[in-house]
C-alpha cells in the first residue's frame, strides 16, 4: 500500500571553503550583504562596494590567502550546492589603536534571511573563533554597523564588548560602524606586595 511520503529536510553542509569555491564566495557574499543591507546605498555605490570587495578576483585572493580562513554553509539541491550563509576570519586589519600584530578578527558572518535564528550562526562563529585561535587564545576584534542591534548583541553574548568607532565606506557612503573586541584573558590585577605600605 502507498503511503504518505515526505521529502525529508536537508541538513546543510557546513565546511571549509577551498580556492575552487571562489564563484560560490563571491555569489553568497554580495547576496548576503545585498540582503542586509542593499537597502542603505544609492545603487552605484553599492556596485561599487561589491565589485571592490565581492568580486570574482577580490574572492579568489582571499581564498589564497593564508591569513585568512572561509567556511561555506550549503544545500544539495536540484541545481547543485546552493551557499546558505558563510564566515570569514583572518588577522585584525581594524584601524583601532590598541590593535596588536597577532590579534585576530571575525570578519564576516552572514546567513540568507531564511536562516536568520536558525543557530547555524552561532555554528559558523564558533567555527571561525576556533580556528582564530588554533594556537591559544587570542585577543579577538569584530566590525559591526552601528545600528545592526541583533549582530551586536549576538557579539555581547559571546563576549565582545564594543571599545570604538569609525567610518567604513560603501561607495561614496560612509557608515558608523562601531569595534568590538575580547581580550584573549581577563586582565588581572598586578599582585600586592607584602609588606608594602599605600
Ligand atoms: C548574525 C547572524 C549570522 C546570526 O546567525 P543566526 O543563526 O541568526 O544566530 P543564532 O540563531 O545562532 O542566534 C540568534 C541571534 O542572532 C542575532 N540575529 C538574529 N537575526 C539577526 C539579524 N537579522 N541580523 C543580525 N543579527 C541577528 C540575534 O542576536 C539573535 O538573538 P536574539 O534575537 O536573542 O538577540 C544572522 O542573523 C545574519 O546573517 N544576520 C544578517 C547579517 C548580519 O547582520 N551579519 C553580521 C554582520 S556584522
Amino acid at each position: 500500500m502507498a503511503t504518505e511520503s515526505s521529502t525529508p529536510a536537508v541538513t546543510p553542509v557546513f565546511r571549509r571553503a577551498v580556492p575552487g569555491d571562489v564563484a560560490a564566495l563571491s555569489q553568497i557574499s554580495a547576496r548576503t550583504f545585498t540582503d542586509t543591507f542593499g537597502h542603505l546605498y544609492p545603487d552605484e555605490d553599492l556596485q561599487a562596494f561589491l565589485q571592490e570587495n565581492y568580486s570574482l578576483a577580490a574572492s579568489a585572493s582571499l581564498l589564497a590567502d593564508d591569513r585568512f580562513a572561509a567556511w561555506l554553509l550549503e544545500k544539495d539541491g536540484a541545481q547543485g550546492q546552493q551557499a546558505l550563509g558563510y564566515a570569514v576570519a583572518g588577522s585584525c586589519g581594524l584601524p583601532h589603536a590598541e590593535v596588536q600584530p597577532g590579534d585576530g578578527e571575525l570578519k564576516r558572518l552572514y546567513l540568507l534571511p531564511a536562516l536568520h535564528n536558525s543557530g547555524w550562526g552561532t555554528r559558523m562563529f564558533q567555527a571561525a573563533l576556533d580556528w582564530l585561535q588554533r594556537d591559544g587564545p587570542r585577543t579577538l576584534w569584530i566590525s559591526v554597523w552601528s545600528e545592526n542591534l541583533g549582530a551586536q548583541r549576538f557579539y555581547q553574548r559571546h563576549g565582545f564588548e564594543k571599545v570604538g568607532e569609525y567610518e567604513f565606506p560603501v561607495g561614496r557612503v560612509r557608515d558608523r560602524e562601531f569595534m568590538f573586541r575580547r581580550l584573549a584573558a581577563p586582565r588581572l590585577d598586578p599582585p600586592s606586595v607584602a609588606g608594602s605600605s599605600q
